[in-house]
């Protein structure tokens, strides 16, 4: 099959975009086409300084790198590189109807948050990240829950371009993160763990071990001094078993049992030891990394080549079909 997958630029890579997201790419990336892109042009649908924006994307492709995203098995680019997704987002943009990106419910949780002016570049979101997809005729998508809204809108487009102009673009499947994989905040155990929140709410995949370590040392426990799964009455130790037991690999039954008769503080300095372990090549990995600033750019102008052949093919039977003037 052939995949696309983006990822935004901005804010550290935290574990539970590690465990959701990119653990998923690890596993795609083995057997199919994949296409991983970081949405620079996504990121600014909100306002960036432009010096960190740079400094940001060069950063979330060296902790892709460094987590095991290999440029031997996929294609990895930076979306303004290929200048296809603005033209496509600009055609579909002009056959997408304004009320379908009115029910969007990401843009108006985002509109909502926004403390100044809300641009239209955040209303046409959705219709560039069907654009990504669509350009490379991606048959599905790995994404998050609330991404599933944006994927059916551009299955919505891709019919509505084929009926009209006859058939061009393939209607991507949903692949959705598979069960288990909800990491939560560590102060607020019943919130998704985000990076727009507090630092201490969430574990930095490339964080110092020390930092780790106060941070869930730091969060927020339940009543009671029993250590079970149960995400109704406790919420932040089940939390912290279900990262303990993402990342030894061991079913949750098991990992209840190892902490059993153990107390809160054990269960944290085992999982703090534990991410420490874990973790320690991924950051040797990213440090040997960011000091090959060739040999980074190098694998994005390779990655930018792939995308690019096919990105342009597409674009020019879009071209033909709605009737733009060849040149
Ligand atoms: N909107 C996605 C997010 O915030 C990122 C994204 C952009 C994406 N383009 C995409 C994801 C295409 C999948 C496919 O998570």
């Amino acid at each position: 099959m052939r995949i696309f997958s983006g990822i935004q630029p901005t804010g550290p890579m935290h574990i539970g975009n590690y465990l959701g997201a990119v653990s998923q790419w690890l596993e795609l990336q083995k057997q199919h086409e994949c296409f991983f892109c970081v949405v620079d042009l996504h990121a600014i649908t909100v306002p960036q300084n432009p010096k960190e924006l740079e400094l940001a994307t060069r950063n979330k492709v060296i902790e892709l790198l460094a987590t095991g995203i290999s440029p031997e098995k996929c294609a990895l680019f930076v979306q303004s590189q290929v200048p296809e997704h603005t033209e496509l987002a600009w055609i579909l943009n002009t056959m997408t109807p304004l009320g379908e990106l009115e029910r969007m419910t990401q843009f108006k949780d985002k509109a909502k948050k926004q403390k100044t002016e809300v641009f239209a570049g955040l209303f046409n979101y959705p219709v560039l990240m069907a654009s990504d997809i669509l350009l490379y005729k991606t048959q599905a998508v790995p994404v998050g829950q609330d991404q599933a809204q944006h994927l059916e809108l551009t299955r919505t487009l891709a019919k509505k371009f084929n009926s009209r102009f006859g058939e061009t673009f393939v209607e991507p499947k949903t692949i959705l993160k598979k069960e288990g994989a909800r990491i939560m905040s560590l102060k607020e155990p019943r919130k998704k763990m985000s990076k727009s929140d507090k630092p201490d709410s969430y574990l930095g995949i490339f964080e110092e071990p020390e930092s780790m370590k106060k941070k869930i040392m730091a969060a927020t426990t339940d009543t009671g001094k029993e250590i079970k799964f149960d995400e109704k009455k406790k919420p932040g130790i089940s939390n912290l078993l279900t990262i303990y037991s993402l990342f030894s690999k061991e079913p949750m039954q098991k990992a209840e049992k190892k902490f059993q008769k153990k107390d809160y503080a054990f269960l944290k300095k085992s999982l703090a030891a534990l991410l420490t372990q874990k973790l320690e090549p991924l950051r040797k990995k990213k440090r040997e990394l960011d000091s090959r600033e060739l040999y980074v750019k190098e694998i994005l102008r390779q990655g930018q080549n792939r995308a690019s052949s096919i990105a342009k093919a597409t674009m020019q039977d879009v071209r033909e079909k709605i009737g733009l003037l060849q040149s």
